[in-house]
């Protein structure tokens, strides 16, 4: 045995200390944290923050704050969730709302509810089946899935795992050579439709990545504040394409006023990235499902049986209540 008189003996101690540092780095993100998912919390997560909850427990603090994180202050992400609790819900009574029906159809392709999966990069940052899982999710609950173009997946593991309607995200490049081969790949591998990201001519400076050294593509504040905006977009668009919105959808009743707003329907990043920390494909499926169920409650509430139903006198927002004071 060596005891601490030895001059080898603290060189022997540094060596092991860095070896398992070396091991923790390289092995841990992608194994204890997750034997150990949901530990702290007490019963299964039944909404969206607790989802969110579950995932920091379980996640190296690296990658939760990647997928929690935003640009700088954080300004966008935060104003963009507290844009919906500035709207307010203007509920109709004595409606027959027995049988509700979420069920849409969007550019062509019927869904079960108008809440689709945004293009969100390095699921496997949360699950070690990274986007395979979230597109079995997507299958799972008859949703559209849009891959990212920062997937750890390729195109090819993602068609191949299952017949969820795919969507590809991708962003504007000089090479255009380099796009058409990406868009023919994604054609031959069955995905429906390119979604274009044009809000990034330059990638937003995400602090929390910086100081946790994440070697990863550092993606930009990419939601800017569409919230807010939904009214502006869907008359400018007056009904000539469906309206898409996405950024700060936690609740069924945010979905519900975004679609009072004239949204076709929602996409949602963040809420799936925690799914899938939390527990994989299912995390993802529960995820999806439980913002269903809070839109199904909110439309009975609020009197709509039907998305048909829900319309702009549903809501208030900030700029009506100005408006009604003028
Ligand atoms: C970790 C992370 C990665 C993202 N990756 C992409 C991406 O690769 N391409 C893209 O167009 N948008 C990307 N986004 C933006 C999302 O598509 C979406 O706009 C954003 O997450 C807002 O929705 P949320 O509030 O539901 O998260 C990413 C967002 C996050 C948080």
């Amino acid at each position: 045995m060596m005891d601490k008189k030895n001059p080898y003996f603290h060189s022997v101690v540094l060596y092991l200390v860095y070896f398992w540092r070396i091991i923790k780095w390289l092995f841990i993100p992608y194994s204890s944290p997750r034997q150990n998912r949901g530990k702290n919390m007490e019963s299964d997560p039944i909404n969206v923050s607790e989802f969110q909850e579950l995932a920091r427990q379980v996640l190296p603090k690296m990658y939760y704050d990647f997928f929690r994180g935003g640009a700088c202050d954080e300004f966008t992400l935060t104003e963009n969730i507290k844009a919906f609790q500035r709207i307010l819900l203007l509920p109709r009574v004595l409606v027959d709302v027995r049988n509700i029906d979420m069920s849409t159809n969007l550019l062509g392709y019927n869904l079960s509810s108008p809440i689709i999966i945004a293009p969100t990069g390095m699921h496997k940052f949360a699950h070690p089946e990274g986007e395979v899982a979230t597109a079995r999710a997507a299958a799972t609950c008859n949703t559209i899935m849009v891959l990212s173009f920062a997937s750890n997946c390729t195109i090819e593991e993602v068609a191949s795992s299952c017949n969820a309607i795919r969507f590809l995200q991708l962003y504007v490049y000089k090479r255009r050579d380099i796009a058409e081969k990406i868009v023919k790949r994604a054609e031959g591998n069955g995905f429906k439709a390119i979604v274009l990201t044009v809000d990034t001519p330059r990638l937003g400076r995400r602090e929390a990545d910086v100081k946790n050294k994440l070697v990863a593509p550092t993606l930009s504040n990419l939601e800017g504040l569409l919230s807010v905006a939904a009214d502006n977009v869907v008359e400018a668009v007056s009904g000539a394409i469906p309206v898409l919105i996405d950024g700060g959808f936690r609740r069924g009743n945010d979905i519900f006023k975004a679609l009072a707003l004239g949204a076709k329907a929602v996409m949602i990043g963040r809420p799936v990235v925690f799914g899938l920390a939390a527990k994989g494909e299912q995390g993802v499926s529960k995820v999806i499902e439980m913002l269903k169920c809070e839109l199904e409650l909110t439309m009975a509430l609020i009197g709509c049986p039907t998305l048909k139903d829900i319309n702009r006198s549903h809501v208030q927002t900030p700029r009506d209540q100005l408006r009604s004071l003028m």
